[in-house]
């Protein structure tokens, strides 16, 4: 059995890829897995915590346990979030946002025949879910963010995590590399956790399951 250290709080967790729609059967998306979040969520409910897992197209099985909200796009996620982060101590956003979403969503299936051999797309900037949790904090909540990001200097990769704490806002940010073979999709990762002094708070590659529980003993320590 787990340490319970974690009994009694109240943990949101989001997991997968949002996905934005180009028309009734076509979608703009990531490779999130969802993994990662999933594995948050399992180790978390283990260690005692009350989760609510909110998923976006997931490829794995989430816990039955669990209680779960499916959401589809950005918008849906953002919806769902905030209304559920004011009852929850801790927010996890493990979840690939979509960043742009289509500018119009087609009524009917896009037709090459009669869009020709070239089709433009404009994309409208989503809105930053995160960002928002962070300005609109409840008292006393824990608000952890992530970075999957291509960069393969190391160096690099801690200071664009870095930035991307201090625009964000959040408390922690879990740093993952991600690209053709890595993070996504995987069974296994490899994380850096920065606070928000820019301090380097924990380091693990394995199972996300085991990536899970030491991003959770950050948690459980604040
Ligand atoms: O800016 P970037 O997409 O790299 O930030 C990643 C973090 O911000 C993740 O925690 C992701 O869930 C979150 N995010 C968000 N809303 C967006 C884009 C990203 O909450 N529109």
């Amino acid at each position: 059995v787990a340490p319970q250290d974690l009994a009694g709080r109240r943990i949101l967790i989001t997991a997968g890829g949002t996905r934005e729609p180009l028309d009734p059967v076509r979608f703009i998306g990531n490779r999130s897995s969802g993994r990662q979040g999933v594995a948050l969520a399992t180790a978390a409910a283990a260690r005692g915590a009350e989760v609510t897992l909110v998923v976006a197209n997931l490829e794995v099985e989430h816990p039955a346990s669990i209680r779960v909200i499916t959401v589809g796009t950005t918008a849906e996620l953002a919806e769902v979030v905030a209304a559920e982060a004011p009852s929850h101590g801790v927010v996890i956003m493990a979840a690939a946002v979509a960043d742009y979403r289509p500018e119009r969503v087609a009524e009917s299936k896009i037709k090459k025949d009669r869009e020709g051999d070239v089709l433009e797309l404009r994309l409208i900037r989503n809105p930053d879910i995160l960002r928002s949790l962070a300005d609109h904090r409840v008292q006393g909540q824990l608000i952890v963010g992530f970075a999957a990001e291509t960069e393969l200097d190391d160096a690099k990769l801690l200071s664009l995590g870095r930035e991307k704490i201090a625009r964000k806002g959040s408390d922690l940010l879990v740093i993952n590399r991600v690209g053709w073979t890595e993070g996504f999709a995987t069974a296994h990762n490899t994380i850096s956790v920065v606070d928000s002094s820019g301090v380097v708070a924990a380091e693990a590659t394995g199972t996300k399951l085991s990536v899970a529980d030491r991003i959770l003993d950050l948690v459980s320590a604040r």
